[in-house]
């Protein structure tokens, strides 16, 4: 019987309660006690955990947020910060730590494996920009709800015949913009990964409009800039009009898809069963239907970049 400890940190994620669930039901199941800290490492340092039982994730399956609070921590990389979390962590004397997140949380867990605690890491991120997994817990959640938001824009652009620029979030990384844009059939999909020519774009809109196209969408990562600021830059260049919608937080909540529960669930129980087999210092991923492990080394040395060809394929066929 293990003592395993649990936290959601970062931006919350569609789907960390799923594998919040999961941690503790399969712990639960394999005989060992689950613990919950509040508010992601700032629970630790600040002694706020809770036992879990397989009641206290009743009903959190479909639900968006995280139950046990998450916290931007950005005090977590001071080592005396750190080594007063390895001190607490030691005191519970808890075997090892389920830490659910995005790569600042994994940055974080790398720390505290180096001052001697077993920690695992399941990718929870709407960003999607982690190596190591296809994907991340609440990625496929936040392209349904850009794509959902695109299909109500396009009726306001058709009927006025305007073009909508559509800011998306994703930090640094365009997966973003990228998957909901190739969904939605956007005109034009911007992203850091991909070059960027003001002139292109909006000659790529004027033949669209010339062509008979009754309304043109620009998904917009906002990693690139913000919608505001394209739109003057379309502007003071060559005199383009467009309006702009900043989606912003509903990205990031909401139900999780059935996809996005269903990996939650898998990465949550086999986090147990690796860190009750005594692994350390790694990811759960899902790379071509199976689940494996990297080491955190790896998962946060650069961003995963969006794969070019699924770009292409957006681009080519929107006419
Ligand atoms: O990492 C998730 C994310 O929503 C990013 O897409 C976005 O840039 C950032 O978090 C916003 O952070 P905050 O929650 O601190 O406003």
């Amino acid at each position: 019987m293990k003592k395993i400890g649990v936290l959601t940190s970062g931006g919350d994620a569609p789907g960390m309660n799923a594998a919040l669930r999961a941690v503790v039901r399969m712990g639960i199941h394999r005989g060992h006690r689950v613990f919950a800290f509040y508010n992601g490492f700032k629970g630790i340092v600040e002694n706020e955990s809770t036992e879990m039982y397989n009641r206290s994730v009743g009903d959190i399956l479909t639900r968006g947020g995280t139950i046990i609070g998450t916290a931007r921590y950005p005090e977590f990389v001071k080592p005396e910060i750190q080594k007063q979390a390895a001190r607490n962590f030691k005191l519970l004397e808890m075997d090892g730590l389920i830490v659910i997140g995005g790569d600042g949380s994994f940055r974080g867990a790398l720390e505290l494996k180096k001052l001697g605690i077993a920690v695992l890491g399941i990718p929870g991120t709407i960003d999607n920009d982690i190596n190591g997994t296809d994907s991340t817990i609440g990625f496929d959640t936040a392209v349904d709800t850009v794509l959902d938001n695109i299909k109500k824009l396009r009726d306001t652009a058709s009927s006025h015949q305007r073009t909508i620029i559509i800011e998306v979030m994703g930090r640094t990384s365009g997966w973003i913009a990228l998957k909901s844009g190739l969904a939605g059939g956007a005109e034009a999909i911007i992203v850091p990964e991909m070059p960027f020519d003001l002139e292109d774009l909006i000659h790529r809109l004027e033949s669209g409009i010339a062509r008979g196209k009754k309304h043109s969408l620009v998904v917009l990562a906002e990693g690139v800039m913000s919608a505001t600021e394209l739109s003057d830059k379309m502007k003071d260049a060559m005199g383009f009009t467009a309006n702009t919608v900043v989606l912003g937080y509903v990205q990031r909540g909401g139900s999780p898809t059935a996809s996005d529960i269903i990996l939650a669930s898998r990465m949550g129980a086999r986090a147990v069963d690796e860190i009750a087999s005594g692994m350390s210092g790694v990811m759960i991923g899902l790379l071509k239907g199976e689940l494996v492990t990297t080491p955190f080394e790896e998962v946060i040395a650069e961003p995963k970049i969006i794969d070019p060809n699924l770009y292409h394929l957006a681009m080519a066929l929107v006419h």
